[in-house]
């Protein structure tokens, strides 16, 4: 079932979706989907391999989607790139590449429906600094999840607070989806691969790996000292004289996101930070067990 030819597997239109599913499903095949916005990178690739290695069927949907960018946000400007990208899911046998244009989605209607998160996990965090955000990633990705119908879903523990909120939305709404979570792919210094670094110039390319070292730097703390609020203080103000502008760095419950005062055992660091007019997150899994993944 896996195309030869990346550009042969590129369509556009729901309907053709659909077909080519329901024609997979005929053959007994479980489907797995990547939903990206493009701009594929080596964490993509890690989402794709996984996707290749448990499914039948790998769809993966290339979209830059309107709805979650905010107005002073970077929709326009993100990189797309979809003869590259159909190359990579070809050299990964990806057997359906669903690409559709704005209005395939959306219509023309300027109001459509939208799936609202729960707010107890979206006024936090990246929520408070981009308002609507997980609104529009819950409402496209409810759309793909109908579109494409898919056993298994792949998402990437680097945004950990969207993978939460898609774990609440198949809850909630009842899908019959498993959602997987992919670890973060990084570069060699640690910085986590984002298709945004590809606005970092070189200095600030430098600098950004200091984001995945202050994780580290805090689960390490947060094992020897007590006083967590003085902790997440002593690394924000280092991160700051170090030339980023941080808009968060909390410790927080690994699943509802409520930020702790004390580490009891098991927690996530999440941070986001300013590099000039590049906004970069990045976050750790913090337990007693594993002090330093
Ligand atoms: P995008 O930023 O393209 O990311 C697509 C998927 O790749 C997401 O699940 C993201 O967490 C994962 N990913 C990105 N960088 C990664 C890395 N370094 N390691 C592992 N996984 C990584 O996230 C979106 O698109 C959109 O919000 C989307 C879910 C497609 C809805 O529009």
């Amino acid at each position: 079932m896996a195309v030869q030819d990346g550009l042969q597997s590129v369509v556009a239109s729901i309907d053709a979706v659909r077909r080519s599913v329901a024609q997979a499903r005929l053959e007994n095949a479980v489907v797995g989907l990547v939903p990206t916005m493009g701009a594929l990178h080596r964490g993509h690739e890690e989402l794709i391999a996984r996707a290749r290695s448990q499914c039948d069927f790998v769809a993966v949907s290339i979209f830059v989607n309107p709805l979650q960018f905010g107005p002073r946000e970077d929709f326009a400007s993100y990189p797309r790139t979809l003869a590259e990208d159909a190359a990579i899911c070809s050299k990964h046998n990806v057997d359906l590449i669903f690409a559709p244009e704005v209005g395939e989605l959306y219509g023309d209607s300027r109001e459509s429906t939208r799936v609202i998160p729960a707010a107890a996990l979206t006024n936090r965090l990246c929520g408070t600094f981009r308002p609507g955000h997980f609104e529009g990633v819950a409402t496209v990705v409810a759309k793909l999840f109908n579109i494409v119908g898919p056993d298994r879903a792949y998402f990437g523990l680097k945004d950990y607070q969207q993978l939460q909120v898609i774990r609440h939305l198949v809850q909630d709404l009842d899908f019959p989806i498993e959602i997987i979570g992919v670890p973060t792919v990084r570069e060699e210094s640690g910085l986590a691969l984002s298709s945004r670094n590809k606005y970092l110039n070189s200095e600030q390319k430098e600098l950004a790996p200091a984001l995945s070292q202050t994780l580290q730097a805090l689960a390490r703390r947060v094992h020897e000292e007590e006083d967590v609020s003085a902790i997440l203080a002593s690394e924000k103000a280092k991160l700051e004289s170090a030339g980023f502008r941080v808009q968060y760095l909390e410790l927080c419950h690994p699943d509802s996101l409520e930020p702790l005062v004390s580490f009891s055992g098991e927690a996530v660091a999440l941070v986001a930070a300013y590099l000039g007019d590049v906004r970069l997150i990045d976050n750790l899994e913090i337990d007693s067990l594993k002090v330093n993944r």
